[in-house]
């Protein structure tokens, strides 16, 4: 009957970006290492990489959001509760202690993620949703999953150590992703622009896969980690 908006949403680019990066999504998903993560048998200094890797590519993604925040496209989609650099820096800060900033290096997968972010983030508006789109969409669902697994498998009984899966300045990720979803659906993109934007973020989460590759390399999995208190 009145199916007019499921249509259009059917049409828009954030349907068309959730269908375009789907297989995409269960690459990264399922590697070795977060699959290892989220079963507990990731050993803390393989945690506390994924953590060093992610302010690395959090420190370029926000400064671009700086360079587009004023941006008539790109713009809205900035949104200060979303910055994690101060969170994962405070989580570093936990896990590695004052001197932190001296411990972390990144490693080639990152380095390559934060050049394609340095190449299109800062100049070409639609990139930059597309890379916002993959990491903040995706550390407001996926990410609830992994903050849990991370708690129980090192024993954090608090919030330190998973700041970074913390939104406190959004009360709802559902509502919060709902209103995403509508302003990528009322971007005016052509449809050469729009496909370009998928392409854009499926190599957003090839560039994810490579570097969760590298951590599992560097971190295999241990499954005494996750065992020691099976009950
Ligand atoms: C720990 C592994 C992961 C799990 C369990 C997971 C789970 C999920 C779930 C359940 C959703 C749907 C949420 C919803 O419809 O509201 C989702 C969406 C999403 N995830 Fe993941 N995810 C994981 C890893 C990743 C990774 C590594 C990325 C990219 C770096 C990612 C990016 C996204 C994005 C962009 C969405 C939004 C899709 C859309 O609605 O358009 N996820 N994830």
């Amino acid at each position: 009957m009145n199916d007019t908006p499921v249509l259009a949403e059917a049409n828009g680019l954030a349907a068309r970006l959730r269908t375009a990066t789907d297989a995409a999504h269960r690459a990264a998903e399922s590697t070795p290492y977060i699959t290892a993560l989220i079963a507990g048998q990731i050993p803390r200094a393989g945690y506390t990489a994924l953590v060093a890797q992610h302010y690395f590519l959090y420190e370029t993604l926000e400064q671009a959001a700086e360079a587009m925040r004023d941006d008539p496209v790109a713009g809205p989609f900035v949104a200060d509760e979303l910055t994690r650099l101060p969170w994962l820096a405070e989580d570093l800060a936990f896990l590695l202690g004052p001197q932190w900033r001296e411990q972390i290096a990144p490693g080639t997968a990152t380095d390559a993620y934060r050049d394609r972010l340095r190449e299109v983030c800062f100049t070409w508006p639609a990139g930059f949703i597309a890379h916002h789109y993959t990491r903040y969409l995706g550390d407001l669902s996926g990410g609830a999953f992994v903050a849990a697994a991370v708690r129980r498998t090192y024993d954090f009984t608090t919030d330190d150590g998973t700041r970074f899966y913390q939104f406190d300045g959004i009360p709802s990720r559902g509502r919060f992703k709902r209103e995403y979803r509508d302003r990528l659906d009322a971007l005016a993109l052509d449809a050469a622009e729009a496909e370009r934007t998928a392409a854009e973020a499926v190599i957003a989460f090839e560039l994810n896969r490579a570097m969760f590759q590298q951590l599992g390399a560097a971190h295999p999995a241990s499954p005494a980690v996750g065992t020691v208190n099976p009950i």
